[in-house]
């Protein structure tokens, strides 16, 4: 008999090849969110899932599913599983780091140019008829040339992002709560900086941190108010990190200029808001949506899932029971 597990997405048939190969697999290859107890009772008899960002992986969830041993998100985010739950239980946990680092940098440089450049406003004007020939103060925007970027939270994705800005000739800066070595600070050519000379100093100000309750709100009404008024700010790493509420009221009264968004409190909703503001370029969470990363995160979380089922050592185990 081969361990059952539960695919809560939709994936490449190819990785569900590869995990039937291992596997008696059971897919919601429809692909509808499936509500708590739905993922529970489909959970009930699985000893292994391959989640995303939207399967919420809790104490209560756990309790529901005894066969459980692998939880292997298709994410380098894990927000959505409560790790010390899964160690009580002695359910591993995986995701996906690496594999989608260089495509989420590159998206992170669509939001700041469309963002700088106004490239969603002035299209969607050009779409409505608008345009009727070419004038000196059209769509005038802000340079991304040699402004200064600030960068809060340089790991894997805000070190990509350092290295495309070089091409810009940008001054680079950064906070992290570890400062980097030289080596990769040199690499990086970036310079690190307080929070507060972060937020007063940049120019476009991009955020790289993973969601937690440390980082929940990290940015918000406080560090708007220490931000330039001709700021740019971009997140494409999680909602929750800024409050969208108090970031709605800063764009309005233009304590900050505009702001390039592809993440949101409380996801797929968003803050109506933003709906309104001309000074916003908003995505729907697709800063690592290539064919070819969404494909190498599927086939990674399966590969954890075939590691930690068959071995007990997948390679991107989150929490280690010693
Ligand atoms: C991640 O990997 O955490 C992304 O946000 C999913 O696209």
């Amino acid at each position: 008999m081969k361990p059952r597990i539960l695919v809560a997405r939709e994936v490449f048939t190819d990785v569900l090849d590869f995990l039937a190969r291992t596997f008696d697999v059971s897919s919601n290859q429809g692909d509808t969110p499936m509500s708590p107890e739905a993922l529970a009772q489909a959970l009930a008899d699985k000893e292994g899932a391959l989640t995303t960002l939207s399967e919420r992986i809790d104490a209560a969830l756990l309790a529901k599913c005894p066969k459980l041993k692998a939880v292997c998100n298709i994410a380098v985010g894990f927000n959505n599983i409560d790790l010390e739950a899964c160690r009580e239980r002695g359910v591993m946990a995986t995701n996906t780091p690496g594999v989608l680092d260089a495509s989420t940098a590159d998206f992170t440089w669509a939001l700041i140019l469309a963002t700088a450049r106004r490239v969603n406003e002035a299209e969607a004007w050009l779409r409505a008829g608008q345009w009727h020939g070419w004038k000196l103060k059209q769509f005038l925007g802000t340079d991304v040339h040699h402004a200064t970027l600030g960068i809060l939270g340089m790991g894997r994705i805000g070190q990509a992002v350092a290295r495309r800005a070089h091409g810009f000739d940008m001054t680079v800066l950064y906070h992290n709560t570890r400062r980097l070595s030289a080596e990769v600070e040199k690499s990086c050519r970036a310079a690190y900086v307080s929070m507060d000379e972060l937020l007063a100093r940049s120019d476009i100000f991009t955020l790289h941190t993973p969601y937690s309750p440390a980082t929940h709100h990290l940015v918000g009404a406080k560090e708007l108010s220490r931000m330039k008024p001709t700021a740019i700010l971009i997140n494409a790493a999680r909602g929750g990190v800024v409050d969208d509420t108090a970031l709605v009221e800063a764009l309005k009264r233009g304590t900050i200029a505009a702001a390039g968004l592809d993440v949101f409190e409380n996801e797929p909703g968003l803050n109506p808001e933003f709906l309104n503001l001309k000074n916003v370029v908003l995505t729907p969470h697709i800063a690592s949506s290539t064919e070819a990363t969404r494909h190498k995160m599927a086939m990674t979380a399966a590969e954890n899932l075939v590691a930690a089922l068959t071995t007990g050592k997948p390679p991107n185990l989150l929490n280690p029971s010693s």
